[in-house]
C-alpha cells in the first residue's frame, strides 16, 4: 500500500507508532524549496506550528488540518473553510488535567511551594520559623472562573472541593453550571473585583486577546492571585509585569506566555512572586496518549471525505 505524505513537525515516538505504516512523514519546510509542501495530503499541527490561508495555497492536496489540542488560534480556521478544507482537534480529553494544573498553580502560588522548595533545600533553612513564608488560604476563598466552558467547569468542580465561592464571566450566562457549581455570574469587572483567585481558562480569540490589561489589574484585589491556563496572548505581558513588580496584584501563576517561551531575560522571569510552567496543562501521559488518538481519527476521517469525529469549522 502507498504511504499517505503527511505534513508533520516534530512528532514524539508514541505519535509515529500509534501512525503505524500508512503515512510518509514529511518535513515541516515551508521554505521556497519546500517539496513537501506540494506533496503533502493531510496536515497534523503539533505544538502549534501557524497553519493559514497563504499556506493552504501552495498545498494544493491538503484534505485535512488535525490539530493535537484544543486551542486552535494557530490555524486560520477562516482560510481552510473557504478552502472546504476540515479542522480537526481534541475537545474533552485534556479538561482534567488542565484543571489539575490549574489547581496546582493555584496552590504553588498561593502557598510559596516554589519559593519553599528552593528555600528548604538551602544553606539558610537551619531552623523552623512560623513566620516563614506565610501564604495566602486557598479553601474558603472566591475563585473567579473566565471561562466557564469544558476546562473552566472542571476547575469549578474542584474549587467546590475547596469550599471555594464560585464566580464565573462568560459571554452568555450558563444557567445549569450555576446549579451545578452553585456558581454566581459576574461582569468581568465584578469578578475581578471580588475574586482572590482569578483562573483564565477561556480560548483565544479577537475578543479575548489582552483581555486582562493594565485597567483589568486595576480593578483586582491587591492581595488577589492570576492564574493563566488559557493563551498567553488573554494577558498584556507587559502590564503583568507592572502588576506584579509593583504589588498591585499578589501573584501569578502562568502555564503560557506571549510570546511563547519568553526571552530568557525577560524581567518576569526574575519575580519571585511568579511560578511559571512551560504549557503543560494537558501535558499527563493519560490526556497526552488521548489527545494523540484523537488527532489520528481526525486525520483518518478528513482523509477519507468521512465527517471528522471532533471538527472545529
Ligand atoms: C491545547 O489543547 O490547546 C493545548 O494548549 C495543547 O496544545
Amino acid at each position: 500500500m502507498p504511504q499517505t505524505p503527511l505534513f508533520a513537525d516534530n512528532l514524539p515516538p508514541l505519535f509515529l507508532d500509534l501512525l503505524g505504516d500508512d503515512f510518509e512523514i514529511l518535513p515541516w519546510d515551508v521554505s521556497s524549496h519546500s517539496t513537501s509542501l506540494s506533496r503533502a495530503e493531510a496536515i497534523i499541527t503539533y505544538g502549534h506550528p501557524r497553519v493559514d490561508g497563504a499556506l493552504l495555497d501552495r498545498m494544493p492536496n491538503v484534505r485535512v488540518v488535525s490539530n493535537h489540542g484544543v486551542g486552535v488560534d494557530h490555524i486560520d480556521v477562516a482560510a481552510a473553510n473557504a478552502r472546504n478544507i476540515p479542522v480537526g482537534n481534541t475537545p474533552g480529553c485534556l479538561d482534567g488535567a488542565t484543571a489539575d494544573l490549574t489547581f496546582a498553580l493555584i496552590l504553588a502560588t498561593a502557598r510559596n511551594v516554589v519559593i519553599g522548595d528552593h528555600f528548604a533545600r538551602s544553606a539558610e533553612f537551619t531552623v523552623y520559623e512560623p513566620s516563614l513564608l506565610i501564604g495566602k488560604e486557598v479553601n474558603g476563598a472566591t475563585l473567579g472562573i473566565v471561562g466557564l466552558g469544558r476546562i473552566g467547569k472542571q476547575v469549578a468542580k474542584r474549587g467546590r472541593a475547596f469550599d471555594m465561592k464560585i464566580l464565573y464571566h462568560n459571554r452568555q450566562r450558563d444557567l445549569a453550571a450555576e446549579v451545578e457549581f452553585d456558581a454566581e455570574y459576574r461582569s468581568l469587572d465584578g469578578l475581578l473585583a471580588e475574586s482572590d483567585f482569578v483562573a483564565l481558562n477561556c480560548p483565544l480569540t479577537s475578543e479575548t486577546t489582552n483581555l486582562i490589561s493594565t485597567a483589568q489589574f486595576a480593578t483586582m484585589k491587591r492581595s488577589a492571585i492570576l492564574v493563566n491556563m488559557a493563551r498567553g496572548g488573554v494577558v498584556d505581558t507587559d502590564a503583568l509585569y507592572e502588576a506584579l513588580s509593583t504589588g498591585r496584584i499578589c501573584g501569578a501563576g502562568i502555564d503560557v506566555t506571549q510570546p511563547e517561551p519568553l526571552p530568557r531575560n525577560h524581567p518576569l522571569l526574575r519575580l519571585q512572586n511568579l511560578v511559571i510552567t512551560p504549557h503543560l496543562g494537558s501535558a499527563s501521559d493519560r490526556t497526552r496518549r488521548r489527545m494523540i488518538e484523537m488527532t489520528i481519527d481526525n486525520l483518518r476521517a478528513g482523509l477519507v471525505g468521512l465527517p471528522l469525529p471532533n471538527r472545529v469549522n
